[in-house]
């Protein structure tokens, strides 16, 4: 997947981009990665990107000259995918993670200030998209973090795929708990099936860990494809509902 990150301010992006999972699917040519420096589309030779806003109140916004010239010279008429991090556009998620991987070419134009003039979005036919429902000071945070989630989804970048079938959402579920040495901390022993080696044993513990957390924390992840779920699960979501004294699952159909 080729990736262009543009931005005012390149370093911290190109650091983020250097280590983890990240920077070795980038060396390792799994992931192409290209970070610019919006400034390079200047307006003039002071470096001027932003101006006030018409209509007056606080803050700068991005002029659209700036933004849109920068897209369409990184491009060169390739197809690619245009997403404009904004906290007014729709939230992402791993299943937005997941269409965003099957894409060839990724494009992230990261504001500042008080954003992009608005029709930016409108001539790029951007996709606007949130991290959640409160606002930080720049696109860069919010464009790593999807880059990062949707390249989880590509093939090849994380070593193990099993960790990311098992990951939080992927299967509408919170991930279970992990544990590692020393077996106990501070009074706090591991759970005894995990040191059984009794792999169906430690499976079923881990799915029903899994439905517990989730019950516990996001009741909303579990109603929503509630009856795509097998029989004997539901059934065992019951019982740890009753357990946890959760109520409003909804009556099995007949
Ligand atoms: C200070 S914010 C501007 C916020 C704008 N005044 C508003 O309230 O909608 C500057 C830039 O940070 C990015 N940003 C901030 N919060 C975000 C979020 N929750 N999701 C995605 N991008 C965000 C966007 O690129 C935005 O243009």
């Amino acid at each position: 997947m080729r990736c262009d990150i543009l931005t005012l301010f390149p370093a911290p992006v190109e650091a983020y981009l250097a280590v983890g999972v990240l920077g070795k699917a980038i060396a390792a040519g799994v992931l192409d990665v290209r970070v610019h420096d919006l400034r390079r589309w200047a307006m003039n030779r002071y470096g001027q990107v932003d101006d006030e806003v018409y209509g007056g109140g606080p803050g700068m916004a991005i002029m659209a000259p700036v933004a849109v010239r920068a897209v369409e010279e990184v491009l060169a008429g390739e197809p690619a995918r245009v997403i404009l991090p904004d906290p007014r556009g729709r939230v992402f998620t791993q299943e937005l993670a997941r269409e965003l991987a099957g894409e060839q070419r990724l494009v992230f134009l990261c504001g500042r200030y008080e954003g992009f003039d608005a029709r930016v979005g409108e001539i790029l036919k951007a996709d606007e998209i949130s991290i959640g429902d409160y606002v930080v000071s720049g696109g860069e945070l919010p464009a790593l973090v999807i880059l990062d989630a949707v390249a989880r989804q590509v093939r090849g970048v994380v070593g193990d795929p099993d960790s990311v079938v098992q990951d939080s959402f992927t299967q509408g579920l919170l991930d279970f708990p992990v544990y590692t040495r020393p077996r106990e901390f501070r009074g706090l022993a591991v759970p005894e099936v995990l040191l059984s080696g009794d792999h169906q044993k430690v499976a079923e513990h881990r799915r029903d860990a899994s439905l517990r957390l989730t019950l516990a924390r996001r009741p909303d992840l579990l109603l929503r494809h509630f009856f795509q779920l097998p029989s004997e699960v539901r059934k065992k979501v019951r019982e740890l509902a009753r357990e946890l004294g959760i109520s409003g699952l909804p009556e099995e159909r007949s």
